[in-house]
Order: C-alpha cells, then sequence, then structure tokens
C-alpha cells in the first residue's frame, strides 16, 4: 500500500465529470483505448439506461445498437432482471460447501431450453472460462489430443480460448499458445473431414454463425453436416452460442436452426440477463460422468464465482423472460425488416456497401475496401490506414455522433459494423438507423468523402 492513500468514493465516482474519467483512465486503466475512443469522439459519459436507450450528462438520448456485443439481448436494466438480483440479496451469495438452490434450479431450467440430451451445466463468470472448460472437458472426456477450429473464429482471449480463435493479431504476441489446436475454413466441410480423417481429435469447436470474423452465415446444410463428420469421426461438437444464443439468431439457439444437437454447448452474454457476468457449458451425462464424475474427479474443474447466487438468479429471470416474451420471435421478424432495410440501402448505394449478411438480429455491414487516397500526403499514411481498416469505425462514429446510434465494427473483421440491439427494439427505432445510414451515405456521396467528414478529428488527433 502507498504511505498516503487517497481513494474515491462511489458517490464521487458516480459524478465524475467526462475530463476526470479519461484522466484516470489514462493513468489507472487503459492509456490506448481512451486515445482510440477520444479520437472517434466515442468517450461520453452515460449516466442512465433503460431497455434500448441510454442517456448522457446533457439528457440526450442515444440508441444501443452494439447491445453489449450480445450480452444484452433484453435490453439495458430489465425491470424483472434487475429485481431478481434484487430478490436475493441476503441470500449467501457465495458459499462453496453447500449445494447452491438456485443453481441446481438453473442447471435444470437450461437443460430445458437447449438441444437435445444435453443436461449437465458448469457455470462461470465469463465466455472464454467457459470455452476453456469446454475445451478441458472434451479433451479429458475423450482422451484426445488435439481440437479443430475455424478461421476467422472467435471464442475469447484467455489462452485456451485464444488458441482457438482464429485471428493472428490476437495469437501472434502470446505464442507458444496450447499446442495441437489446428484451424480449418469456415463452412469447408471437406477440409473438416481431412483434418477429422488424421485421427486423435478431441473437439472440433465451432460458432454457428461467426460474430466477431464479421457476422459470417455458413452455408445452408453446414452445421448438420459437421454433426454428420463430428460423429463419424468420434470428435465432439462443440458448439460456442456465446453471441449467437437466447434468441439472437431467431430461434432460442443458432443450432436450433438446422435441429443440431451438439455434444458441448456453450452460453454466457445475455444468459446473465445483461446484468450480471455468467456463462457455462452444457453436455451429456455421458460426456460428463467420463471427465469428472465421481469423488476423484468432481471437482478437477472449478471456478470460485460460479454458480454465485446473483448471477443465478439473474440467469433464472433472464430464461423466463426470454421465454415469457417470445424473444426469437421478435429477432426473426425485426431481423427480416432491419436486413430488408439494409439490402435496399445496398441497392441504392452500392459503391459503399459491399454485402449484407445476418440472422436474426445479428447483422452485419460490409464495406468496399478503400480506393488509395490522397490524405495520404498529409498524415503521411496514418489516416489512409485507419481508414482502410477501420472504416466502419469513421461510420460508426458518424452514427454515434450525429445519430446518437450507439454501433461498433466486429474485432476480428473491422470492415464489418454491426447491428446487434436488444431483441425488444421497436420498428420505428429500426427505422431511426436506416434512415441515419441513409443520410450518411447520401450526404458524403462517396467513401473518401464520408473518411473526410467523419476524418476531420481522427486528422487533427493525427497532426497534432
Ligand atoms: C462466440 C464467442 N465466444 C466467446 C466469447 C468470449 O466471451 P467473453 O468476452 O465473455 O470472454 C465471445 C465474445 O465476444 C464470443 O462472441
Amino acid at each position: 500500500m502507498k504511505s498516503k492513500v487517497d481513494l474515491i468514493s462511489l458517490d464521487d465516482a458516480i459524478n465524475l465529470n467526462k475530463k476526470e474519467v479519461r484522466s484516470l483512465y489514462k493513468s489507472y486503466v487503459n492509456p490506448g483505448f481512451a486515445a482510440l475512443l477520444g479520437m472517434l469522439d466515442f468517450d461520453k459519459k452515460f449516466v442512465r439506461a433503460e431497455g434500448v436507450s441510454v442517456w448522457d450528462e446533457e439528457e440526450a438520448e442515444y440508441l444501443d445498437f452494439l447491445g453489449g456485443f450480445g450480452a444484452l439481448n433484453f435490453g439495458h436494466n430489465h425491470p424483472k432482471i434487475n429485481a431478481a438480483v434484487e430478490r436475493v440479496a441476503n441470500l449467501p451469495n457465495l458459499l462453496q460447501v453447500s449445494l447452491g438452490t438456485l443453481t441446481a434450479a438453473l442447471g435444470h431450467n437450461l437443460a430445458q431450453i437447449t438441444p437435445g440430451n444435453l443436461s449437465r451445466t458448469f457455470f462461470c463468470n465469463s465466455g472464454a472460462e467457459a470455452v476453456e472448460g469446454a475445451l478441458k472437458l472434451a479433451k479429458a472426456a475423450s482422451k484426445k489430443k488435439k481440437v479443430v477450429y475455424c478461421e476467422r473464429s472467435f471464442h475469447g482471449k484467455t489462452m485456451g480460448a485464444l488458441s482457438v480463435t482464429g485471428k493472428n493479431k490476437y495469437q501472434a504476441p502470446f505464442q507458444p499458445l496450447v499446442p495441437c489446436c489446428e484451424p480449418v475454413p469456415f463452412g469447408d466441410t471437406s477440409a473438416l473431414e481431412m483434418k477429422l480423417k488424421e485421427g486423435d481429435i478431441a473437439a472440433f469447436i465451432l460458432e454457428p454463425i461467426q460474430g466477431e470474423g464479421g457476422v459470417n452465415v455458413p452455408p445452408r446444410g453446414y452445421l448438420s453436416e459437421v454433426r454428420k463428420l463430428c460423429s463419424k469421426y468420434d470428435t465432439y461438437l462443440i458448439v460456442d452460442e456465446i453471441q449467437t444464443g437466447f434468441g439472437r439468431t431467431g430461434s432460442v439457439f443458432a443450432c436450433d436452426y438446422e435441429e443440431v444437437v451438439p455434444d458441448i454447448m456453450c452460453v454466457g452474454k445475455s444468459l446473465g440477463g445483461g446484468v450480471m457476468p455468467l456463462a457455462a457449458f452444457t453436455t451429456t451425462e455421458h460426456i460428463w460422468d467420463r471427465a469428472f464424475g465421481g469423488f476423484e474427479r468432481c471437482q478437477i474443474h472449478t471456478s470460485t464465482f460460479g454458480g454465485n447466487a446473483r448471477a443465478m438468479a439473474a440467469g433464472i429471470a433472464a430464461i423466463q423472460v426470454m421465454l415469457e416474451e417470445d424473444l426469437a420471435s421478435q429477432a426473426k421478424e425485426k431481423g427480416e425488416y432491419l436486413l430488408n432495410g439494409l439490402r435496399m440501402l445496398q441497392e441504392k448505394y452500392p459503391s459503399f456497401i459491399k454485402e449484407v449478411r445476418g440472422r436474426g438480429l445479428l447483422i452485419g455491414v460490409e464495406f468496399n475496401p478503400l480506393s488509395k487516397g490522397f490524405i495520404n500526403k498529409i498524415t503521411g499514411g496514418r489516416l489512409n490506414k485507419i481508414a482502410e481498416e477501420y472504416f466502419a469505425a469513421l461510420v460508426a462514429a458518424e452514427l454515434m455522433n450525429n445519430y446518437h446510434i450507439i454501433t461498433a465494427y466486429t474485432l476480428n473483421n473491422p470492415n464489418v459494423i454491426r447491428f446487434e440491439p436488444p431483441l425488444i427494439i421497436s420498428r420505428e427505432q429500426l427505422d431511426r438507423l436506416l434512415s441515419a445510414l441513409e443520410e450518411i451515405f447520401k450526404t458524403s456521396q462517396s467513401m473518401w468523402g464520408l473518411v473526410l467528414a467523419s476524418g476531420k478529428r481522427v486528422i487533427s488527433s493525427l497532426t497534432s
């Protein structure tokens, strides 16, 4: 501890202004991230959130089309989910030597909504942790060494999850990663079969629709074919539904779309109702028992906060709300509406939009590659690089600053802007996005026009 301690109280913390937050972030949290958000004018201070809306200090309303990267299917601060967490405030939140009452109930409820015979669940705190557990489970149950994953996949940033995340930028600084993890192209069953034939493969891990890879939807029938191949070569199929789960893609889980039953499924994000960090992997009785059955092995994989009462209460309420409000059908119907609207924009502005893709309310818009431009000279190529690599971020900055619409690019493919709003969003709110995009394309006329308009603040931050 420092010799003189100067603490910020919770009340003072809540009242910090934007400048103070930025300065504290620079000194104590992540200066690079603070600079990036500042450059795009994204570092606003938001003081209230409800449903699809958040409000800044001046009471200006913003629409959240980012939806917590898929963690806010129910919207911000859903009253039933907040109430559930408050309802258990006096229970012991953690008591690892007893069986958690709410853990038992959430395990049961999850088994009611997951596909086929998935029934045994391990609860943890983050998506990456769920993926780690799933990989360990597959290895321990199969007694095999290798794991196959997809190029452009995203499964998290801890060592095991990163080892099956197909993005060199994230992997490179941390080599060597976990050994025996091998990539195959997404959507390619022949490449998968060649790999599975090699043998000794514990699991194939797959997102049913790649989220961070740029919202990549596989060819129809891919998932069912993958299921057949994994069964044929005695390899466990791990489906990562962390981003696609809980109604997001128009069915409760994206693998329901092709009625595929994985051997192991990872869930997270919206499982915690957008208020508690909560994730899990779930599997069959048979696989669980092979890996973790009996006194000897029942504790070889644990997590201190796994199954804590508040997270469990949020999970129980989240599943209930999802079914009561039929959020999967809402996502399907509204997703089709938004996809149609975006495809109409693509027809009208083909010089901007290369492709519109997605299912339900997991939608990506890929922009055309940017032609080389004259700004290169002024900024020594740096703006060019930013515009080329992060064009979608410039569109996101326009949407945020001029239209009060919050979006972001996808992590593994920064030329794709994602729309992943809470599933409770209204038609009128979807129309606000469509008109904003139309106005941006119309007024900037060309991609370089947009770079110049939105890039003014970027240029000044690069040349100052
Ligand atoms: C499909 C998928 N898996 C895993 C993760 C990692 O989740 P977390 O950030 O909670 O560790 C993500 C996060 O975006 C994801 O989209």
